[in-house]
């Protein structure tokens, strides 16, 4: 396959950025869009000049490091799928892709598609987590948990915090990523004594970072790659409002 690019080139984040063509030859729809990318940066060090610089890990879709926009969508056209896992075959040879870093004020560009999503970090740090004495682990049958919930919490823990929500939400909210994450903590017992805490200082710590509020639009449900559903984020408000009424 023979596909043309255009990569969008930042070399920091004051830095004005701008769209550069380029040329693909010889692709095998076998490749990971990764993987095409590879090739590319081989033959742009082989003569000299600065490879295009993206974000990445495992490849497997499980650590959340890839992603940007491939023709204006997040993770490109595959539904339910990482760019690291989106394969050449879902391109025809002789397209035209424009590829572009998640656009959001609170994810400053780092250097060409990769940005700093530091803010999610500080989000979790402000109360994803829960607070238990260590030592031996229970025994696993003393802490009883429905199985909706657990499979609720299963659900809200795939998130992998790619990001993808807030490039593709028209207000850069972080909702659909908040959501996940107090859903994940709030519908499991070992996260029941800081639930409401825990709310408050999410919440308040997106809104400090400069994501944008839901107004409901969805599509940050149709790009996420790990089907995250908009009813976490109905589960957020009802822990956002409860907290603030016991407050
Ligand atoms: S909710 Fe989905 S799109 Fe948003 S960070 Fe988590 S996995 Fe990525
Ligand atoms: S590189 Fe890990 S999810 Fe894509």
């Amino acid at each position: 396959m023979n596909l043309t690019l255009h990569v969008w080139r930042q070399k920091h984040a004051h830095d004005k950025g701008r769209f550069v063509r380029y040329e693909a030859r010889n692709i095998s729809p076998d490749m990971s869009f990764l993987e095409m990318l590879d090739v590319v940066n081989e033959g742009l060090i082989a003569r000299g000049e600065d490879p295009i610089a993206f974000d990445h890990d495992c490849r497997e879709g499980i650590c959340g490091m890839c992603g940007f926009v491939i023709n204006g969508i997040a993770h490109g056209p595959r539904r339910g799928t990482t760019v690291c896992q989106l394969h050449m075959r879902s391109f025809k040879d002789g397209d035209t892709l424009y590829l572009e870093p998640w656009r959001a004020k609170a994810f400053p560009v780092i250097k060409d598609l990769i940005v700093d999503r530091g803010a999610f970090d500080r989000i979790i740090q402000s109360g994803g987590f829960i607070s238990v004495s260590t030592g031996g682990a229970p025994e696993a049958n003393s802490v009883p948990v429905p199985k909706e919930n657990a499979e609720l919490a299963m659900d809200a823990a795939e998130c992998i915090g790619c990001g993808a929500c807030v490039a593709a939400c028209p207000n850069a909210s972080a909702m659909l990523y908040t959501a996940a994450k107090v859903s994940h903590l709030g519908l499991l017992p070992q996260g029941q004594p800081e639930r409401h805490r825990r709310v408050l200082s999410m919440v308040a710590r997106m809104e400090q970072e400069g994501f944008g509020s839901c107004t409901n639009i969805g599509e940050c449900e149709a790009a996420c790659p790990k089907g995250i559903r908009l009813d976490f984020i109905a589960r957020l408000n009802r822990a956002y409002l409860t907290a603030n009424l016991l407050k």
